[in-house]
Formats: C-alpha cells, sequence, structure tokens
C-alpha cells in the first residue's frame, strides 16, 4: 500500500517530498530523479532550492513533453524544466534529460528509455496527477506495461493546460511520456495532489480498483510509494483516519 501523509498546506507537501530527495542525495550525490512539470511540484522545487544543496551531480530525467512545440517555447517542457528545476536547483543542464530532447521523434521513446536504463535507472519519481487520474501524460486506457512513447492528450488534459497557454486550441493535440511501465520501475514514487479538483483522482488511484481506466492505480502496484495530499485532494479517501494514525504513530526510524 502507498504510504499516504496528508497535510496541511502545499509548502508541507513541498517540504516532505523536499526531504526525500534530500536524504537519498546524501546517500547518492549523483542520484536520478524523475521530473515532473505542472503547478503541483512548485512547492518541492521551491523548498528544494531553498536547502541551498549541492545537487551539480544529480541526473534527471523529465516525465513527458508535448510534441508539435519548438523546444524555445516557453511552455516546452524543456524550458519549464530548465526554468523552474534546473536553474532554481542547481542542477547540471547536460546531466537533465526531457524525452525527444534529441534525434527524430520516431525514436525518441526508445532512445530515452535507452538513456534511463544507461543511468542505472530512477531513484526518486515525482508524480502529479491529472484530472483524468493521468501520471505523467498515460491518459486513461493506458497499458500497465507501457514506455515511452507518443500519445494523444485528452480535451480534459488540454482544458486543464490552457491556463499555460492563450486559448486551448493552442495546448498541443499529442505529447511524448513516460509510459506507466517507466514509471513503475523507478525505485520510489512520490505522488503529490492539491486541491478538491484531484480528489477524485486520488481516491481512484489509491483506492479504486487498479484499472488503467486510471492510470495512476498503477501505484497500486509499486513497492515504494508516498503519496503526499492536502486536506482537499484527500477529501474522498475512504480509509483517511487510518492514513493520519499510521503517520502519526510511525516508528522513529522510519523514512519517506
Ligand atoms: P498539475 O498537473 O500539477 O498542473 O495539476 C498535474 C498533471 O496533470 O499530472
Amino acid at each position: 500500500m502507498a504510504e499516504v501523509v496528508i497535510v496541511g498546506s502545499t509548502d508541507d507537501a513541498g517540504e516532505l517530498a523536499a526531504d526525500a530527495i534530500q536524504s537519498l542525495v546524501a546517500a547518492k550525490a549523483d542520484a536520478v530523479l524523475g521530473l515532473a512539470t505542472g503547478s503541483t511540484p512548485l512547492t518541492t522545487w521551491r523548498a528544494l532550492a531553498a536547502r541551498h544543496l549541492d545537487l551539480s551531480r544529480v541526473r534527471g530525467f523529465a516525465l513527458d513533453e508535448y510534441v508539435g512545440l519548438p523546444a524555445a517555447h516557453p511552455e516546452s517542457y524543456r524550458s519549464v524544466i530548465a526554468r523552474e528545476v534546473v536553474e532554481p536547483l542547481g542542477l547540471t543542464p547536460a546531466l537533465v534529460r526531457v524525452p525527444a530532447d534529441r534525434g527524430p521523434i520516431e525514436t525518441a521513446g526508445a532512445d530515452y528509455e535507452r538513456a534511463i536504463l544507461a543511468a542505472g535507472g530512477i531513484d526518486l519519481q515525482i508524480l502529479g496527477i491529472g484530472r483524468t487520474g493521468h501520471i505523467g501524460f498515460n491518459e486513461p486506457g493506458s497499458s500497465f506495461a507501457s514506455l515511452t512513447r507518443v500519445k494523444t492528450l485528452t480535451q480534459q488534459t488540454r482544458i486543464d493546460n490552457a491556463r499555460f497557454f492563450d486559448s486551448v486550441e493552442d495546448v498541443p493535440m499529442h505529447c511524448i511520456t513516460q509510459g506507466l511501465g517507466t514509471i513503475m520501475r523507478a525505485r520510489h514514487l512520490v505522488l503529490l495532489a492539491f486541491g478538491e479538483e484531484k480528489a477524485d483522482a486520488v481516491a481512484g488511484a489509491v483506492e479504486g480498483p487498479v484499472t488503467s481506466s486510471v492510470p495512476g492505480s498503477a501505484i497500486q502496484l509499486h513497492q515504494k510509494v508516498t503519496v503526499i495530499v492536502d486536506e482537499a485532494a484527500a477529501a474522498m479517501l475512504r480509509f483517511a483516519d487510518y492514513y493520519r494514525y499510521a503517520w502519526n504513530n510511525r516508528l522513529a526510524w522510519e523514512k519517506l
């Protein structure tokens, strides 16, 4: 079962996720992080940046990227990762990759998978979750065995991401995303979700049936998952009282 931590604020969530990254990097200076974009991880990046750690040897792989935007577009995930993660955290740009950042799109998925394997796999994957239940850009119906590949975004996801663009028509229709199988190979998943609009997806992912109709439910099959949610995103969790009880009574040696 995922460890579910219900926190009082998005800042508290960011501090906890930053704790997990900090202890990983203390043990392994060249740790491999899976990097998520979107609004949810921002407090994590902010908390980490404030700690002024030496993260120059950390390697990174972004979860996903739009297909069809020029790389220099400010909302390409290559640009977003550079602006919101690499620069504030002091990562080394050459050690951080985004899907389809080199070579033709047709072979970009296989190339990305090879690069992740060559790096020794992802140690800690930060995840958000979409209202559709997607993790990465794996929309409902994605195979649990899927690897990095090109996908079509749902209209719901395009609408949700329109806030970063002038209009929903400007949101690309296609993306390239780590697959659910790729995500499942990461050694630790840290899934963050905030706000009532995520409550349904969180409940489906954590407690619902394991089904590709809710891609986030794949986390139930992973050995080490930490779900960090605020009260609003936790509102539909049936066992919320137990999660609070377990967290408040965790053993002193237990780490995220
Ligand atoms: P958000 O996106 O963090 O911007 O809400 C999450 C997601 O779509 O996976």
